[in-house]
């Protein structure tokens, strides 16, 4: 798919005051600093579309972004940034929790996992929620120009040995680095999919 408009719509601090609308959208989610915004940036090649920083807890707010007049794009801030405080921890949770849950537009949810890391105990748990509440999500190891890609490859198969531990199928699943834009046709492709089926049984 070849995305060719891309505009900042709205930056909400509640779900419930999002755009009004029938467009399918794909959220990004994950913890913060992992690469959510860069992401955006990556997709649509537009390096100053959402807001990106090296300090985490950049973006606080739900992002909406039209993409080719037929979908969005959403930034959502990240989970698990301590230093954020106590009250802005919860208040970023309650506004994660309400996207997900009640957003119906919400078609697939990307969570972003650094391909660097082990498996974190705050995105495994966030991932058996998803599952618990049957959200559609796919999982995107990010940064992978930060290292061989051997390592990235022994990283994620890891990865995924641990789902399998908690699920008998295993999400889809891309590998991507905004720096190098690699994964770049993957997504797109994986969302251009999902929208035609939604075209053909709406
Ligand atoms: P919050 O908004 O704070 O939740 O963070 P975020 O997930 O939106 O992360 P953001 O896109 O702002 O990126 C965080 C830092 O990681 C920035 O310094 C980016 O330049 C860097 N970064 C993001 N993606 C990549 C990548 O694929 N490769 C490399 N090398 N750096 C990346
Ligand atoms: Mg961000």
């Amino acid at each position: 798919m070849e995305i060719t408009s891309a505009e900042f719509v709205i930056s909400n601090s509640r779900a419930d005051m999002c755009p009004k609308t029938n467009l399918p959208e794909y959220a990004f989610i994950g913890r913060s600093n992992v690469g959510k915004s860069s992401l955006i940036n990556m997709l649509t090649k537009q390096p100053k579309l959402a807001m990106t920083s090296s300090t985490p807890g950049k973006t606080l707010l739900i992002n909406h972004y039209l993409i080719n007049k037929q979908w969005y794009l959403v930034d959502l801030p990240g989970y698990g940034y301590a230093q954020r405080g106590k009250k802005m921890m919860e208040k970023i949770q309650k506004l994660i929790e309400y996207y997900v849950l009640e957003r119906e537009a919400m078609t697939c949810l990307f969570v972003l996992v650094d391909s660097r890391h082990e498996p974190q105990k705050i995105d495994l748990e966030f991932i058996e929620w998803l599952g618990e509440n049957g959200i559609p999500f796919a999982i995107v190891f990010t940064k992978a120009d930060k290292q061989t890609i051997g390592k990235t490859k022994s990283n994620v198969q890891h990865y995924l040995n641990i789902l399998q531990e908690q699920w008998e199928e295993l999400p889809p699943y891309f590998v991507t680095s905004a720096e190098k834009k690699t994964g770049r046709e993957e997504l797109l492709n994986y969302i251009e999919q999902i929208n035609q089926s939604l075209q053909q049984n709406p």
